[in-house]
């Protein structure tokens, strides 16, 4: 059946998708997860703060010319510690904690216009510096950002934006440089093609220091956008509409540093939710947001997952018959996020019937199902759409995380299957999730780290 599915899945991958399947050969020479499937988990899981949600109020960091930012509630993953180094880069003193959950930054003194190349490339999350250095600096140069390979990932709606509050845009170099007109950026009204995500973060950012009032339209609703906006008032900004599809932001002369706690990661939640329904679990999400998490949270109720929720966080229960098939979208907020879509496959690979999953943000997010495929799951994809046929289980394999999320499906499906899977590229997995092989061993996953010589090693 596996191999039915497979040849399937092959007569419809792109050029992309082939070029993929290349370079998907995992080498035994490197650091991997290893999981021994087949423990239901059990117990309490603490959420972090949102990924998401702090790389962009890092960036909102930079507009505070006076105090101190504190954020608490930080998780421990390598794009934060990425992008710490690139604030320092830039003159900003940015101190962790002990315990690495809090951050204070001191960004009074922005010595340089000029993230570093090296890190900037290797996160999404870096583009969102372009508007407050700007608005602080009055120009700005960034290599074109990296992050996770599931589409085309553009971003002219950053830089259309920006220019409508009045910033010349030269892409002539190899890097985005970007010049405030000599007065300073002006307020506009800005109309997104897209409710893309970092754009409103970019121009939320910009316009809280322009002179006049800015109107994004079509604007980005996910929570992340929400945290960002607060921060900026509690600056000593002015924002309202956030969290709707219009937000309207007049700017201030000057912002200044404050203490804020960041929101709990609703995708980090989403994948434990995952884990407990997909092992016939019971685990408790402490921490987790259930307003935030209503699209994961009643999909997996559709599944016939049993959630309760609590004034600190979500019980996620299964008890252990089928999940049910059902279709996902994956869209904006307040839609199925499409950063739960690649976890959502592994569920939908074990449940009763076929589900079709879309994803109507990235086109090029599917490409993971041929590592699932490996491990027994019937799947073919076709641009944006895949189509998954439930199977009885799931056999144990060496396998890929071709990216962050497509990492968190690759061990929700090691956590059931039946033997050992060996889930390779964890760097991927660690720029996203804290402490993950070790919160999972800790509600009862048989799962460790092991290096690139096989030694197992301390779970982080
Ligand atoms: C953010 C998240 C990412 C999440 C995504 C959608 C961060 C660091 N990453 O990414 O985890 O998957 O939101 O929820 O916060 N687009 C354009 N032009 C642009 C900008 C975007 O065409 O100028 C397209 C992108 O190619 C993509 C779609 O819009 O297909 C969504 O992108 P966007 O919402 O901007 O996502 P990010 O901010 O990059």
């Amino acid at each position: 059946m596996a191999v039915e599915a497979q040849r399937q899945t092959r007569g419809s991958e792109s050029e992309l998708g082939l070029e993929f399947g290349r370079r998907m050969q995992p080498t035994p020479q490197e650091a991997r997860i290893v999981i021994q499937g087949g423990q239901a988990l059990h117990g309490t899981v603490t959420v972090g703060g949102s990924k998401n949600a702090t790389l962009a109020l890092m960036a909102g960091v930079v507009l505070a010319s006076t105090g101190v930012t504190g954020l608490k509630r930080v998780p421990r993953i390598s794009d934060i510690a990425n992008m710490a180094t690139i604030l320092r880069g830039l003159g900003v003193d940015a101190v962790f904690s002990e315990d690495q959950k809090n951050i204070r930054f001191d960004a009074t003194r922005l010595t340089s216009f000029e993230p570093s190349d090296q890190l900037v490339t290797r996160m999404r999350g870096s583009l969102q510096l372009l508007g407050p250095i700007l608005a602080r600096q009055g120009r700005v140069r960034l290599a074109p950002p990296g992050g996770c390979n599931i589409g085309a990932r553009a971003y002219d709606l950053h830089l259309k934006g920006l220019m409508a509050l009045g910033a010349t845009i030269d892409e002539s170099g190899g890097y985005i440089f970007a010049e405030a007109p000599a007065e300073g950026l002006r307020g506009a009204q800005v109309y997104l093609d897209k409710p893309s995500v970092g754009a409103t973060m970019n121009l939320l950012m910009a316009a809280s220091l322009a002179k006049g009032t800015t109107i994004i339209e079509n604007a980005a609703q996910e929570p992340d956008v929400e945290d960002l906006a607060q921060l900026i008032i509690a600056m000593g900004g002015n924002v309202v509409g956030h969290g709707t599809g219009m937000i309207t932001v007049e700017g201030v002369e000057a912002l200044h540093g404050v203490d804020f706690t960041v929101s709990p990661d609703r995708i980090e939640g989403g994948t434990f939710a995952m884990a407990a329904a997909i092992t016939g679990g019971d685990l408790f999400l402490e921490g987790a947001n259930p307003a935030q998490m209503r699209p994961i949270l009643m999909k997996l109720a559709e599944m016939g997952v049993v959630i309760e929720e609590a004034p600190n966080g979500v019980r996620v229960m299964h008890p252990g018959h089928s999940l049910k098939a059902t279709d996902v979208t994956a869209m904006p907020h307040p839609g199925f996020p499409t950063d739960l879509q690649q976890p959502i496959a592994t569920l939908l690979s074990l449940a009763e019937g076929t589900a079709m999953v879309t994803d109507t943000v990235y086109e090029g997010r599917f490409r993971y199902l041929n590592e699932l495929i490996k491990m027994g799951a019937k799947a073919r994809w076709e641009g944006r759409t895949a189509v998954i046929t439930g199977v009885g289980s799931l056999s144990g394999a060496d396998v890929e995380a071709s990216d962050l999320r497509a990492g968190a499906a690759m061990v929700l499906a090691g956590l059931v299957a039946q033997g050992t899977t060996r889930v390779f590229s964890v760097h991927h997995i660690d720029r996203g999730y804290e402490c993950f092989t070790q919160k999972l061993a800790s509600v009862g996953a048989n799962i460790w780290r092991e290096d690139e010589f096989g030694k197992r090693v301390e779970a982080v």
